[in-house]
């Protein structure tokens, strides 16, 4: 207890003291991933959509930003805890990359399109923005950011791989394949993760976050969709118990594709980071989080018994309300999280028990010797 309670002070005291001395400890964030990570290139390739209206943005940047929730996302409380500036979408022109860039794109899947095609799935991408070619935007950049000191400039930067599996399982979902045929695909969704992280980390980048994927059982869009009349497909919180196996089966092989990382690459930080344990915790405990009871397997912004989801009339749609009080729900819209739900996700991310190890504590391993 004494330890943990030292390193937290430890903590506390390294971040005031870099802050009030100006001490970047990280020179920039590098984002790549979804709708949970999207800062905004959804806002560029794609101006019409429903998150780009209100009540989007409502609860922090008062504007659609095109994030997909009422506020901040976990990136951005990421970017504020390191000192940095919110990470700017890797698409917006104009935009100062000095400390980063955010190449999520809403809806990004893991897999390559070719794989959609030929499995004959008709997926909703708003371009060509898989995985691979969001490394390939990255590669693309990097000479506007670093030349000849580009291991040096990533030894200094955080990288952070987000949900990527979550758009690609959902995909196959509504292009009516079956639940074997996902599970088939999950190591090959893994690998592919795994082999992006690789990437990353031969090119000497030292701060890695891996994020797994949420609870998709208990996702309102998803317990809308797919509702089952056997009440035995549901456990006992009231999710979906063969979608939430998938991504724990998702989840698992991730956290040991993580660990074969961190054996690969010993002096580099690779976190292994939660959004189904936290989602679950929500949902199991609502009120220990500052969440209504009743309301955890409900979309605040959305129409529509009993998950306030109805795809004909979603958030962003004219008469389509928010509730009154976004930070007492965990789901946003249906399928995104809220404000209130990504700050307690990145605070767990960043001093635990959310990410393993905590992003923080990669901090103090390292960095700290070096600032
Ligand atoms: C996806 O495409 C990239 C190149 O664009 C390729 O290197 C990779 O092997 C492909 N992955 C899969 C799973 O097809
Ligand atoms: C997607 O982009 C990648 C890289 O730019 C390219 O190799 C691939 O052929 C593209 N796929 C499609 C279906 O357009
Ligand atoms: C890298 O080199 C290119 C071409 O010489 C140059 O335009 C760019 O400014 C350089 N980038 C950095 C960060 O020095
Ligand atoms: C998915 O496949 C794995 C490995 O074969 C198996 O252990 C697991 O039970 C399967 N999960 C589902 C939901 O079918
Ligand atoms: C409901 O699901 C259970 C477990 O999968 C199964 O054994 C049972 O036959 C199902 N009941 C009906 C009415 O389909
Ligand atoms: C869904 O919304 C549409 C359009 O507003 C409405 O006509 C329909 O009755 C709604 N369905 C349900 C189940 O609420």
């Amino acid at each position: 207890m004494n330890a943990v309670l030292l390193q937290y002070l430890v903590i506390i005291s390294f971040l005031h003291h870099a802050s009030s001395n100006s001490i970047p400890i990280f020179n920039a964030i590098y984002s790549f991933g979804a709708s949970y990570e999207d800062t905004g290139n959804l806002a560029i390739l794609s101006p019409t959509s429903n998150e780009l209206k209100l009540p989007y943005g409502e609860t922090f940047f008062h504007r659609p930003t095109g994030r997909a929730s009422d506020g901040r996302l976990v990136i951005d409380r990421i970017a504020t805890y390191l000192g940095l500036p919110f990470i700017p979408p890797s698409l917006a022109q104009g935009q100062d990359f000095s400390k980063g860039a955010n190449f999520a794109v809403f809806g990004s899947t893991a897999l390559n399109l070719t794989f959609f095609q030929q499995n004959n799935i008709r997926i909703n991408i708003l371009k060509n923005d898989t995985l691979s070619v969001q490394l390939e935007w990255f590669e693309n950049q990097k000479p506007s950011i670093c030349n000849t000191t580009c291991m040096k400039f990533f030894t200094k930067s955080l990288f952070m791989l987000g949900k990527f599996g979550f758009n690609d399982y959902l995909n196959m979902l509504f292009a009516g394949k079956t639940i074997d045929f996902i599970n088939s695909t999950i190591p090959l969704v893994v690998e592919t993760i795994k082999s992006a992280a690789e990437r990353f980390l031969r090119q000497g980048v030292m701060h890695l976050v891996v994020a797994g994927i949420v609870p998709n059982g208990c996702i309102p869009g998803i317990l809308k969709y797919f509702a089952s009349s056997n009440i035995s497909d549901y456990d006992s919180l009231g999710c979906l118990k063969v979608y939430n196996n998938i991504g724990m089966y998702h989840n698992t092989l991730l956290r040991d594709a993580v660990k074969q990382l961190q054996v690969e690459f010993p002096q580099a930080k690779i976190s292994f980071s939660q959004y189904y344990e936290p989602i679950i915790d929500f949902v199991r405990n609502p009120c220990q989080y500052g969440f209504t009871r009743g309301t955890e397997l409900r979309a605040c912004c959305g129409i529509g018994e009993p998950y306030n989801v109805n795809i004909s009339a979603l958030c962003g749609q004219t008469g389509v309300p928010a509730c009154p009080n976004p930070s007492t729900f965990i789901n946003w819209d249906g399928l995104h999280l809220a404000d209130a739900s990504y700050k307690i996700i990145a605070d767990g991310w960043w001093k635990g028990p959310y990410a393993d190890p905590p992003i923080s504590g990669s901090l103090i391993g390292s960095s700290l010797n070096s600032v």
